[in-house]
Formats: structure tokens, sequence, C-alpha cells
């Protein structure tokens, strides 16, 4: 094919080391480097007075969106209804005149993403699609779309187009924030100051390769693997148990931390290693608590937080990895590189076919 593995193993790889990369040209169309504001394409839509968004996608894309959920309810204040789109396609919900319908795909051409965005179109309301082809079927049928800038991405588990996707997700929170008069010019200065220092904090988390093969070491030997996360840091838990399962074939499952004592708390011994995305922030004590009740009943906590909150991780940790201290807002975004390339070395060590695992297709354009 014209694109090349460029003398990574996988394209999945490459990909991962692309993160850099595509954050900072995906920032680069949406924010103004002479005012440092968030600039959006014209759209035949008021984004200022949309009562709700409703948001759907399948997969990582849906991941991405849950973290968007987190950004637009927090920042911009607005009201987001979200659901994987097989559901959401026949789920029928009573649609607020005038919400905006927000989808999110890679490809721009799975099946039920495809579908749950018609129903969007027929119920009257305004379509906005977040696309890295954007020359695809979900683009021809929306009113405006947002492009990831992520370039071709060969694996069949995303990468590089999930981090583009928050990327855009996170400009359009802001944007929509400054709209709405949730957000004034100092704070959008610190916002966008956060995502301007994305790509090279991002850059940082490739130093920490040593640690995520370790770490791996002790995944890869496990049958079945619990991620726990909070607010913004959950849908990152979701996303890299995702990825686990996806490439390595190994069970895992993410829960929301503060709901592992209604369940999963049963399941933790030796044998089940817990995968925690703990960024420093307003939810690390309550995130901390959750991990030291794990671990009172054996569990093994491997922990991905910062710099900031690696030396009360790892008075309770098996393993800690501090990657870069990233703005609060922008926190899922580095966490998510490091649980990708813990699924990535886990792979490796169990042997699988990386870039086109069994049973999974890249794009599925059938329901
Ligand atoms: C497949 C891929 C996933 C992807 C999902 C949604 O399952 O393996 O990596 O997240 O489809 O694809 P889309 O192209 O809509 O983002």
């Amino acid at each position: 094919g014209a694109v090349g593995k460029d003398g990574y193993r996988h394209y999945m790889e490459k990909e991962l080391h692309e993160h850099p990369l595509v954050i900072g040209q995906t920032l680069q169309r949406m924010i103004d480097p002479a005012t440092r504001r968030v600039v959006l394409p014209e759209m035949p839509f008021d984004l200022a007075t949309i009562p709700r968004a409703v948001i759907t996608a399948c997969g990582s894309a849906f991941y991405a969106g849950v973290v968007g959920r987190y950004w637009l309810e927090e920042i911009a204040r607005l009201p987001v209804d979200i659901d994987v789109a097989s559901e959401m396609r026949y789920r029928n919900p009573p649609l607020t005149p005038g919400s905006l319908g927000i989808l999110i795909s890679q490809s721009g051409e799975t099946a039920d993403t495809l579908a749950a965005l018609r129903g969007f179109k027929n119920a009257g309301l305004p379509i906005l699609s977040i696309l890295n082809a954007e020359h695809s079927s979900m683009a021809r049928d929306s009113d405006a779309v947002l492009g990831t800038v992520a370039g071709p991405e060969i694996s069949v588990a995303s990468t590089k187009a999930f981090t583009a996707q928050l990327t855009v997700l996170a400009c359009l929170t802001i944007a929509i924030a400054r709209m709405r008069g949730e957000l004034d010019a100092d704070g959008e200065e610190e916002l966008v100051s956060a995502l301007l220092d994305l790509p090279s904090r991002a850059a940082d988390v490739f130093t920490h390769g040593d640690a995520i093969r370790q770490m791996a070491s002790v995944v890869a030997e496990a049958r079945d693997v619990l991620y726990l996360g909070r607010g913004s840091a959950y849908p990152v838990a979701m996303e890299g148990a995702l990825k686990l399962k996806e490439i390595s074939y190994i069970h895992a499952e993410a829960y929301a931390a503060g709901e592992m004592k209604h369940g999963p708390i049963s399941l933790i011994d030796r044998t089940v290693p817990i995968v925690a995305t703990v960024p420093s922030g307003v939810l690390f004590d309550k995130t901390l608590s959750n991990l030291q009740e794990a671990k009172a009943r054996g569990g093994r906590l491997l922990a991905f937080t910062d710099e900031v909150g690696r030396d009360r991780l790892s008075a309770i940790a098996e393993q800690t990895i501090a990657l870069p201290k990233v703005h609060p807002f922008v926190t899922p975004i580095i966490q998510t590189i490091g649980v990708q390339m813990l699924a990535y070395e886990t792979a490796l060590l169990k042997g699988t076919d990386v870039d086109q695992p069994r049973n999974l297709a890249k794009s599925v354009t059938v329901e």
C-alpha cells in the first residue's frame, strides 16, 4: 500500500508514535495561532442556542464521545445524551427539537453510526460529524464536519484517530462554552494553552516504554484484567480495556472506580490485575480510596498517574507510571496514550497478530 511502517514492527506501533503529530495537526486546523482562540468552520446552525447534544458512535469512537460528554457538560454546561450507535438507532429516543446530533467515526462508514445519523436527520436534528475520512458516507449526510486530521489509520485497533477525536471534542467544547457564556477570554486562554502544550507532553509519554513493558509482563500473565477510573479517566479505562481485549485477547472490563463495590470487588484477587487511570486532580483522592479497597482484598494495582500523583500512588501500587503532568482538562488524552501502549506491549508478549486481530474489521460497514 501507499502507507509503509517506516521501520516500526506494526502499523499500530507507528500510529501510536504519531499521537503527537496528529494532535498538533488537528490543533493547527482548529486554533488560530495569532489570537490563540478556537475557530470553527461556518456551520448552518447556531451552536450558541442548541438546547442539548446527542452523541453516538461505535467502538473507540464511542469512548471518545463519553470523554466529550464529561467536557461538554462540565465546561460548556451543555446537557448531553450518549449511547452506542447500535442502541441509539433503535431506541427511538424523544429528541429535543434543535438538539445537535454529534457523530464520531474514523472511517465515516460504520453501518450503525451511519444509520443513527440518518435517524437523527429524519427527526430534523442538525448533524455535526467528527470524521477522519472527510470524504465518506457520513460526511455527505452531515450538515457540518470537523476533521480529525489523523491521516490514514491502517491498524484495525484505533489509536491516533482516537486522540485526534478527543482533540476535536476538546476544541468544540471550548467553542461552545464560549458561545454559551460559560468561558471568558482568560478561561479560554488557559484551556487553549493546555491543548497547545499537548504535542510535546504526548511525545514525553514514549520515555516510559520500559515501565510500560514491565507492566505488560504482569498483564500478559492474566486471564482477566480490571480497569478502573473516575470522571474523564473512566472512558480512558474503557478504551484501555477495549484495546487490550481487541489485540491481546485477554478479557478486560472497565468499571467506574466508585462502582467497584457494587460487583467487581468480588472478583479481586492476586490473579486479576487492576489497571487504574488516576491523574491528579479533583477525583484523585476518591479514586485512591477505591484503589485502597481493592488492594485490601489482595488486588495487584498497576497505576497510570502523573508526576503530582506519583508518590501517593507508589505507596500502594505494585507499579506506578507517572505520565507528564498536564492541565486536568487534557489528562484523558495523555492517559490514553499510556493505556494504548500497555495493550500494544501486552499483545507483543502474547504474540498475536497486532494489526489484524482475529474476527475484527477496521470498518464495520454491515449491521
Ligand atoms: C471497529 C474498529 C474500531 C473502531 C470502530 C468504529 O470496531 O476495530 O477500532 O473504533 O470500528 O469505527 P469508526 O470508523 O466508526 O470509528
